[in-house]
């Protein structure tokens, strides 16, 4: 079982006293969640889902918070992060390719009451081709299917905060994807598999 930092409250910027409980309690929960995940799934066989630090997301998102702010996790497994942002205000969307996580992060946004929603696909858009400029164009942990923006009914640069966590070396390809088909002035989000975020717009790294 890979250890993971307990979420106290006091980890949470002072919001509303019933909002901090409400999203402690989802990080306590989502580390459950990946807790059985790790023995049940991936002690079987290689997944590429690992769960990022949710108090860090977290406060990373915190000052961002805005109501109607278009937020997108790409690769939303159980669907914790994006239902964090929606609890936080956010208009929250997730894509992920491994339906059985589809099912466990609806299931979990129903039982928080929350608007998040999740498509079950690939957070590539149709017909994307990543092109390196060292020419190594593979993909990494990346995996291929039907695109999920037609199932959200919104395009990538329909989005204002966009949240990834790419394995190493899969930085790249986020960066150039977002370059090609996000907004220039939306938000990149990436966790950094030795634990810190990278915060770009533009493609320029702004914290
Ligand atoms: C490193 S995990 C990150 C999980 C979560 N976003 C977090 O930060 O805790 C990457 C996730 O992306 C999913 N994934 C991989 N390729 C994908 C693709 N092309 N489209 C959507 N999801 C994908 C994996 O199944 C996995 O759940």
């Amino acid at each position: 079982m890979t250890p993971h930092p307990a979420t106290p409250l006091r980890t949470i910027p002072p919001v509303d006293a019933d909002l901090r409980i409400r999203l402690a309690t989802l990080c306590h929960e989502g580390w459950e969640m990946w807790d059985r995940f790790d023995v049940q799934v991936r002690g079987e066989a290689f997944h590429p889902f690992v769960a990022a630090d949710y108090d860090l997301i977290l406060a990373a998102l915190m000052p961002l918070q805005a109501s109607g702010t278009r937020f997108l996790e790409w690769g939303s497994a159980t669907g914790v992060i994006t239902i964090l942002a929606d609890l936080l205000g956010f208009d929250a969307c997730g894509i992920e390719l491994d339906p059985d996580l589809v099912r466990a992060s609806r299931e979990l946004a129903s039982r928080w009451d929350s608007q998040a929603r999740f498509a079950a696909g690939s957070f590539l858009p149709t017909g994307y081709r990543f092109r390196s400029p060292r020419g190594d164009d593979r993909l990494g942990t990346i995996g291929e299917g039907v695109s999920g923006y037609l199932e959200l009914g919104r395009s990538l640069d329909d989005f204002d905060v966009v949240y990834g966590f790419p394995w190493g070396g899969e930085e790249a390809m986020m960066l150039d994807l977002m370059a090609r088909y996000g907004r220039a002035d939306a938000l990149l989000l990436l966790n950094e598999v030795n634990g810190g975020l990278r915060m770009y717009r533009d493609g320029r790294l702004v914290s």
